[in-house]
Order: structure tokens, then C-alpha cells, then sequence
């Protein structure tokens, strides 16, 4: 199974009431498969392009094509159904067992029952929760990293062919992290899913990415491979948030010295 393409053409979107365009003239080619992370502080607009892909967030301005059909054509709970989408506070449906949860979309999607559990067991080794103890318990019985983890599970349960992730590992601790980073990059090239992985963590845009999007106040300041953003940043404002980590770099070489 091959991934989609999603372009943004010129894509703004406006909330109601505001004064500005929380995106502005988005201009953005995902391919077939690629792995983009969406990166900028706070209130830049991330989310807001996140949701524009599954018809969350109207346009106000411009297209996006997904595999070069336009989505406003499309019907929306269809695109939504073949988009695995993970949020940031993880949207896990509290009355609905874990299982129950990462089933959601297999199940309305009329997959064999049987096929469904085994998935459901696989997707929840796949993210390091024992089958056994997390499959019947219900959110509110799980730890903010272990419900991310489930959110994480249920996205791509379906094996969908777009994957738009929403800081999904904000609330799991360094450790945990760097595996399910390690875990994600190998399912996603496994699945050929095309990913959009919104973070605030300049490491884990790097890390993650085939390319890097830049996103300041709305606009895009660059968007380039991660060695290129480190090598030759497009605007002080990308330098300014890739500088090294200035507490680090002296602990480190203090360090060294001594
Ligand atoms: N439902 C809404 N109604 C009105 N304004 C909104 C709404 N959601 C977001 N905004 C505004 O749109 C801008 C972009 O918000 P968005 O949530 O996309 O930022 P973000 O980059 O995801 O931030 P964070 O890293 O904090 O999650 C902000 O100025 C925010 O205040
Ligand atoms: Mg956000």
C-alpha cells in the first residue's frame, strides 16, 4: 500500500471573529509517503493546518488536494475514515474500553472481527502496552503517556494512507520517546503512510522528518531536509529556534575541561 499526496494551495484559514489569519498562503507539496513535521512556538498555527487536511478547520482561502482530488469535492467523514488522526489531549472515548477505542475506525470499516482483535493486540504491542493488562481498561484508567499511546495506536490501526499526528508524544518522558520515535518511523515506512507530525520539539522534527516545515505566526519561514534547516537556515527567525541549546553547549564544554 502506497500513501497519499495532500498539496496546500495557498490555503488560510480565519477563525471566526479574529482579527488575522491564523494560516496564511500555505504553500506545501507532501509526496507520496513522506514524513513532514510541522514545527513553530505556540499559537503559530500548527494545529489549525493539521485539521485543515481532515475538514476540522474550514478554509478560508485556497485548496488542499489529497492524492490531487480536491477535499472540499470530497465527502468529509470518508476523508476522515481513511486519515488516521492523533490529538494532542488524545481524544480517546472515555465510555469505550481501550480496545474499543483503537478499533474505531477497523470497525466501522466493517473488517472481520477476528482481524480487528488480532490488530488491536498488535497495535498495542506496537506501542508498549502489554495486550493483556491495557485492553479492557477505560481511559480514565491509564496515565496521560499511556492514553497518548493508545491515541497514538488508534490513528493507525486502519492502516491509513495519511497519518496527521498532533504532538502525540508530549506527555511521555524522554525515554519512552525516543522508542515510540524509533517505533513510528519504522511503521510509517512500513505502511508507506504519508505523515504530517505536528511538535514543538526542534529535536524531534529532526529526528523524525524527511522534511522540515517551519511555521512562525501563521506563514511558513522555510521548509527544507533537517540537515539543510541546521546547515543554511532561511530566516534569523529558523537560526534563532535551531540554535543549540546555549546551557548545554557550556555544561558540555565546561565539562570537557575539567
Ligand atoms: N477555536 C479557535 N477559535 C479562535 N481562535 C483559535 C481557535 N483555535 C486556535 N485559535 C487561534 O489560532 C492561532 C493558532 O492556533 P493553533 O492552535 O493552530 O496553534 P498551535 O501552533 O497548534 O499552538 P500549540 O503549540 O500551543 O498547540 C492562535 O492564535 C490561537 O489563539
Ligand atoms: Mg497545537
Amino acid at each position: 500500500m502506497s500513501g497519499s499526496s495532500i498539496q496546500f494551495k495557498n490555503v488560510s484559514a480565519r477563525y471566526p471573529d479574529a482579527d488575522r489569519n491564523a494560516v496564511s498562503d500555505i504553500n506545501l507539496d507532501v509526496r507520496a509517503g513522506e514524513f513532514i513535521t510541522l514545527v513553530g512556538p505556540s499559537g503559530c498555527g500548527k494545529t489549525t493546518l493539521l485539521r485543515t487536511v481532515n475538514r476540522l478547520t474550514p478554509l478560508t482561502g485556497g485548496s488542499i488536494l489529497l492524492d490531487g482530488t480536491d477535499i472540499a469535492t470530497l465527502d468529509a467523514i470518508q476523508v476522515r475514515r481513511s486519515i488516521g488522526y492523533a490529538i494532542q489531549a488524545t481524544g480517546l472515548f472515555p465510555h469505550m474500553t481501550v480496545a474499543q477505542n483503537i478499533a474505531v475506525v477497523p470497525s466501522l470499516l466493517e473488517w472481520p472481527r477476528a482481524e480487528i482483535d488480532a490488530r488491536v493486540n498488535e497495535m498495542l504491542e506496537l506501542v508498549r502496552l502489554d495486550p493483556d493488562r491495557y485492553r479492557n481498561r477505560r481511559p480514565r484508567e491509564l496515565s496521560g503517556g499511556e492514553a497518548q499511546r493508545v491515541g497514538v495506536a488508534r490513528a493507525l490501526a486502519a492502516r491509513p494512507r495519511a497519518l496527521l499526528m498532533d504532538e502525540p508524544f508530549g506527555a511521555l518522558d524522554a525515554i519512552v520517546r525516543r522508542k515510540l520515535q524509533v517505533e513510528l518511523i519504522q511503521i510509517v515506512r512500513d505502511t508507506g503512510s504519508t505523515t504530517i507530525f505536528v511538535t514543538h520539539d526542534v529535536n524531534e522534527s529532526l529526528h523524525l522528518a524527511d522534511r522540515v516545515v517551519v511555521l512562525n505566526a501563521g506563514h511558513i519561514e522555510q521548509i527544507a531536509r533537517p540537515a539543510e534547516i541546521l546547515r543554511a537556515p532561511a530566516t534569523p527567525f529558523v537560526a534563532e529556534l535551531f540554535a543549540p541549546d546555549e546551557t548545554i553547549e557550556r555544561l558540555r564544554s565546561d565539562a570537557s575541561r575539567s
